[in-house]
């Protein structure tokens, strides 16, 4: 039996009062992040059931219980008050995926201010431009990255305290750093959390950026209500699940599904704080008899560039439910997951923006391969004629992926910048900036960003389905398709490729590859050229960012480029 059961009925009379009923809020109250991912837990019995197992690069093991996560963020939350961070100051967590960091965050939200997680391998112009937007108080770092603090702080002057949490004496304390130890530090048995709010902000995530600057995304306190019963139903989190999200918190899966929704459920998650490599993966999944996994298609591609054999060294038997965000799920992907692992990826929708899960796959329900699936009851999703943003009355047309405001995890405003915020609404919904169809039977299919779909002699061409296409070639690894000028149809298809090992470029497999897809594709949606690459460009969190092989194809200026995974 899964959480969800059956969609239809799921949706009729959905009200996300079900979710406050479960968290036992009522409307009105108080209501803190902190405290519902810690001290509720320990107070439905839980204090010693395992929270979070954390395996380090090195190797090194460590397990917290539940008290365990109740009382360090406490140490977090009393050390924040000592050092005067008051209630919507902004907190950094600039940190790897060591423990503090997501107990941390979990004591940022007890003392009322925001937490601002980024990701630990931003340079320190990445770094720069967030925390002088964000107007950051406080920020916790390691040794390893706070040279990257010290070259900003004298044009950062609200930067008051520069926290290092495994200080080790050795080199003296520079302007404003302070030592702290999670575990070194006497524990805090009773912290007075402050009276959070439903409408209280709670976290400040940058967007990955594929286009433009980042924006600072604005959460409340009551985005718990959407993030706790979508990881319930879609994740289908249970008592003795062992989860595995393999995001950073940097991004909003790592926080969203990455902290708030297993640690509000009670769920044991473990976290792995070391970069890819599809041995130690898999190792880590049979080590910890994962059961719930959640990752993305970047990562599922390199495992499927590492090929079948390696898999079968491995018990995963352990593996009951698969589920990716971040980019199109191709159908190739979903294919091999199920012919690999004996079941299929889920694909979820959804945005920094959205805070929560908005279109998927639900477990349970059939998975078309390549279909984002259906939305989440309580989210009314469309798809938007793009000149008068009425949604299309009929199945089938490619349009803007609208949603209805008004679900609890929506963003609530761009920090500072009210302007961009508005500017995603039309005629009462919210423009995702995606492309996407829906099919007789309810279900969505991703076209491609906004900026991303090409127009070739009027007729639109979704990257993504040319994209798959090329990834069911055996020698394709990963592809990104953009458009290239052309003087008869304004636009045509463009493909870059990199190759799976043991392939080589040529001509003959360029012409290979053309024959493979054009039994796939309509003449129009045929790349005219395939320019076979090392490797694509990519955003930190693992998206290809098309807009810089756009650009370059156009001649035209890259543009920001502070989330790009190598600069
Ligand atoms: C954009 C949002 C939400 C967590 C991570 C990304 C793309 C995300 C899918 C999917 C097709 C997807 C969209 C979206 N995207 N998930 N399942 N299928 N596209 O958050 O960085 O705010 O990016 O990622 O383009 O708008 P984000």
């Amino acid at each position: 039996m899964t959480n969800f059961g059956n969609y239809e009925e799921r949706v009729k009379g959905f009200s996300w009062a079900l979710s406050e009923q479960e968290l036992g809020y009522q409307p009105g109250q108080i209501i803190n992040i902190g405290w519902y991912c810690s001290d509720r837990i320990c107070q439905l019995g839980k204090a010693d059931k395992t929270a979070l197992i954390w395996e380090g690069f090195t190797g090194e093991k460590k397990i917290f219980s539940y008290n365990d996560i109740r009382l360090y963020s406490n140490v977090f939350a009393q050390f924040l008050t000592d050092l005067g961070i008051k209630a919507g100051d902004r907190v950094c967590l600039f940190m790897d995926r060591v423990p503090e960091l997501y107990i941390g965050f979990v004591g940022i939200l007890k003392t009322g201010a925001i937490a601002q997680p980024l990701f630990s391998a931003f340079g320190e112009e990445s770094l720069f431009i967030r925390l002088e937007n964000a107007q950051t108080s406080a920020i916790f770092t390691q040794k390893k990255h706070v040279s990257k603090v010290r070259k900003i702080r004298e044009r950062l002057p609200h930067l008051k305290h520069i926290i290092i949490v495994d200080y080790d004496g050795k080199t003296p304390l520079q302007a404003r750093e302070v030592a702290f130890s999670m575990e070194g530090s006497k524990k805090v048995e009773h912290y007075d959390i402050y009276p959070t709010y439903a409408e209280t902000p709670s976290v400040l995530h940058y967007t990955s950026g594929t286009t433009g600057m980042p924006k600072g995304v604005q959460h409340v306190h009551y985005s718990l209500i959407s993030q706790y019963l979508t990881a319930k139903w879609v994740l289908d989190l249970k008592d003795d699940d062992i989860y595995w999200c393999t995001a950073d918190p940097g991004w909003v899966t790592g926080t969203s599904y990455g902290i708030i929704a297993p640690f509000s459920l009670g769920i044991t998650q473990c976290v792995l704080d070391s970069g890819f490599s599809a041995e130690a993966w898999y190792k880590f999944i049979e080590k910890n008899r994962v059961t719930v996994w959640y990752s993305a298609p970047t990562a599922i591609r390199s495992l499927m560039k590492a090929g079948d054999e390696i898999i079968k060294k491995f018990d995963l038997s352990s593996l009951r439910h698969l589920a990716s965000v971040g980019e199109p799920l191709n159908p190739e992907a979903v294919n091999w997951s199920i012919r690999v692992f004996g079941k299929p990826f889920h694909d979820t929708y959804w945005q920094t923006e959205t805070g929560c899960i908005v279109i998927t796959n639900f477990p349970g329900m059939p998975v078309k391969p390549g279909s984002m699936g259906r939305p989440f009851p309580g989210i009314t999703a469309t798809v938007l004629n793009p000149n008068n943003y009425e949604p299309y009355p009929e199945p089938g047309r490619i349009g803007l992926i609208g949603l209805k405001p008004g679900w609890p995890s929506m963003m609530r405003t761009y920090w500072n910048n009210e302007e961009a915020y508005k500017n995603k609404f039309r005629n009462g919904w919210y423009l995702t900036g995606d492309r996407a169809r829906i099919d007789k039977e309810g279900y969505f299919w991703f076209v491609g960003r906004d900026d991303d779909v090409i127009n070739t002699a009027g007729h639109l061409v979704s990257p993504f389905e040319v994209e798959s296409a090329l990834l069911e070639h055996p020698s394709v690894a990963e592809s990104a398709v953009v458009s290239k000028p052309d003087p008869i149809n304004m636009e045509v298809v463009k493909a870059f490729v990199t190759l799976k090992p043991g392939f080589t470029p040529s001509k003959d497999l360029e012409l290979d590859i053309m024959n493979f897809i054009r039994k796939k594709l309509s003449p129009l949606a045929m790349p005219q050229e395939i320019e076979f690459v090392d490797s694509l460009p990519k955003t930190r969190s693992g998206k290809i960012m098309r807009r810089i092989l756009h650009a370059k194809e156009w001649g035209e200026e890259i543009g920001d480029t502070s989330t790009l995974e190598n600069d």
